[in-house]
């Protein structure tokens, strides 16, 4: 009974405890664990450029208070830099960001594969392929692969037309579908969409 009595005592307590942080009238509310409202990290929107601002709870090494958040080696105390004049940023792996909207096939169509075909390549491409699209084409490119039975519509890539897609195209689809076809962009650096590339034109199609 005594238990039951304290556990009791302890959540009025408590409930009374977070009341007391309620907003009313003229009184804006404690905040309970302020850090979650005024990041410590360095963000561009909400800049906190008084150095004494939460003084009162910090412990940074630096004896600012714990809100201060602005980087006062930068212009305009931003963390970001402008970006050097002149220069275009690029992906992870080192490629230009790929700007073509999922509807731009005829401009897709005229990219030339950047990566030399060599036997490794197409050897990387065989491997990467059958991680990625065997599931719905299948090993040989016939759109009898196990997913494709459920998903439907596969393209045969040996068939009909699709011979003769030009590389910038099935690039393109990889990096950003078509219709029934999920873009895999996210999921596959450039430079490995490539090789796969090489290896339905070299291998799939030409068998
Ligand atoms: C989840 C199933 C699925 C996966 C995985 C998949 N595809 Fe497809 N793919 C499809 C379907 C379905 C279509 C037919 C799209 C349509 O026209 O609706 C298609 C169409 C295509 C086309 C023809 C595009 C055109 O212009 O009509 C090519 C080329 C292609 N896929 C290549 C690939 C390659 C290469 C991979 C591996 C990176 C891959 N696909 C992965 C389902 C898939």
């Amino acid at each position: 009974m005594k238990i039951t009595n304290s556990i009791y005592v302890l959540g009025l307590s408590g409930l009374v405890f977070l009341g007391a942080c309620t907003a009313s009238g003229d009184h804006p509310g404690y905040e309970y664990a302020p850090q979650m409202y005024n990041s410590v990290a360095y963000e561009p929107l909400n800049q906190i450029v008084d150095e004494s601002q939460g003084s009162w709870l910090s412990t940074r090494e630096d004896g600012k208070g714990e809100f201060f958040n602005s980087n006062i080696n930068n212009p305009n105390r931003m963390n970001m830099r402008e970006p050097v004049a002149n220069t275009v940023p690029r992906t992870k792996d080192g490629a230009l960001p790929y700007r073509l909207k999922a509807f731009e096939l005829e401009e897709a169509a005229k990219i030339e594969n950047p990566v030399e075909l060599t036997e490794q390549v197409l050897a990387e491409g065989r491997v990467l392929y059958r991680q990625y699209c065997s599931t719905c084409h299948g090993n040989n490119g016939e759109g009898d692969g196990k997913a494709g039975e459920v998903v439907g519509g596969v393209a045969n890539l040996k068939g009909g037309a699709y011979i003769d897609l030009p590389e910038g195209h099935i690039f393109h689809v990889i990096m950003k579908g078509k219709g029934r076809m999920g873009a895999h962009g996210s999921q596959i650096p450039q430079e490995r969409i490539w090789k796969i590339v090489h290896y339905v034109k070299q291998e799939i199609q030409k068998q």
